[in-house]
């Protein structure tokens, strides 16, 4: 893969790559998009990494669908898709990712905290894919809010030669944040994650008018009204640091939220200001 993007930058060309997990949908689509408008040259990857995943069940259920990854692609022209196998991205087998990196405490708190390790497995394949690639625009999604701010803060501390670009969050109709596990959700789950992200915004209207507390207290009520949903966090926090906000804090806020519903975890998260 760095031979031929070598070759392509040599002759003057830029590349984006989006990298992914596969089971593609609208909001990989989106950053596919965004890619190729400001590059001449699109990759996506399609890798789903063993390191990050801390449930060995999640891992072995999360959706493979290359074949109509492939034909997603195709459809909006996607130059290149980079499909490493284990043990090409792992040579050596499946080493623990490596713990010496100063992440200012980003990976320590909501998912940090619930899925231990996570980060870790992120950066560590992260880091290997920008290697395969060379020096691009990277292209994120904000629906990843915290692995968003883990990887920024990776590129800085290593000093790895890619532009990271946000992307925003794609919805379906109905405001569900599109996520390769929905397609994991009964007909009766899916009508009640609409919830979540219902939640999320009654918390964006409430926040000018209300205090954390009432806030909190309002959408943990929202979501346990729902018997389907185990709410696992639900944090408002600093949107650079993802400390807690400091009183009076106004903007650069970012409510963030997980949940179990039936076998699936489910996230998402909205800018309150
Ligand atoms: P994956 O979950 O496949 O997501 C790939 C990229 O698509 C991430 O940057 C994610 O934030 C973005 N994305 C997913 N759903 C989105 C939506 N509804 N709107 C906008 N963007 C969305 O995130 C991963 O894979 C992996 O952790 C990875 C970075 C590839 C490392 O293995």
């Amino acid at each position: 893969m760095l031979s031929k993007l070598e070759h392509l930058r040599a002759s003057g060309k830029s590349i984006g790559f989006v990298p992914t997990m596969g089971a593609l949908h609208q909001g990989h689509i989106a950053l596919v998009l965004k890619a190729k408008s400001e590059n001449d040259v699109v990759v996506v990857s399609i890798f789903v990494n063993p390191t990050q995943f801390n449930n060995n069940n999640d891992l072995l259920h999360y959706p493979r669908t290359v074949e109509s990854d492939r034909e997603l692609l195709e459809n909006v022209a996607c130059d290149l898709l980079f499909l490493p196998d284990v043990s090409e991205m792992y040579p050596d087998g499946l080493v623990e990712p490596v713990t010496e990196i100063d992440l200012a405490g980003l990976d320590v708190v909501m998912e940090g905290a619930h899925r231990p390790g996570h980060f870790l497995g992120v950066i560590q394949v992260v880091k290997k894919l920008f290697d395969c690639i060379g020096i691009c625009k990277a292209y994120f999604g904000e629906k990843d809010f915290q692995q968003l701010a883990v990887i920024k803060k990776m590129v800085k501390e290593w000093s790895v030669s890619v532009e990271i670009i946000a992307c925003a969050i794609v919805r379906e109709d109905d405001g569900l944040a599109m996520s390769s596990r929905n397609i994991r959700l009964t007909n009766k789950e899916r009508k009640v994650a609409t919830q979540i992200s219902k939640a999320l915004f009654h918390a964006k209207e409430m926040w000018s008018k209300c205090s954390l507390e009432e806030i909190k207290k309002n959408v943990t009520t929202l979501i346990n009204s729902n018997p389907e949903f185990q709410l696992e966090y639900f944090e408002i926090a600093d949107a650079t640091t993802l400390k807690p906000v400091s009183p009076g804090q106004k903007k650069n806020v970012v409510a963030c939220i997980a949940v179990h519903l039936g076998a699936v975890r489910l996230i998402d998260n909205i800018i309150l200001g």
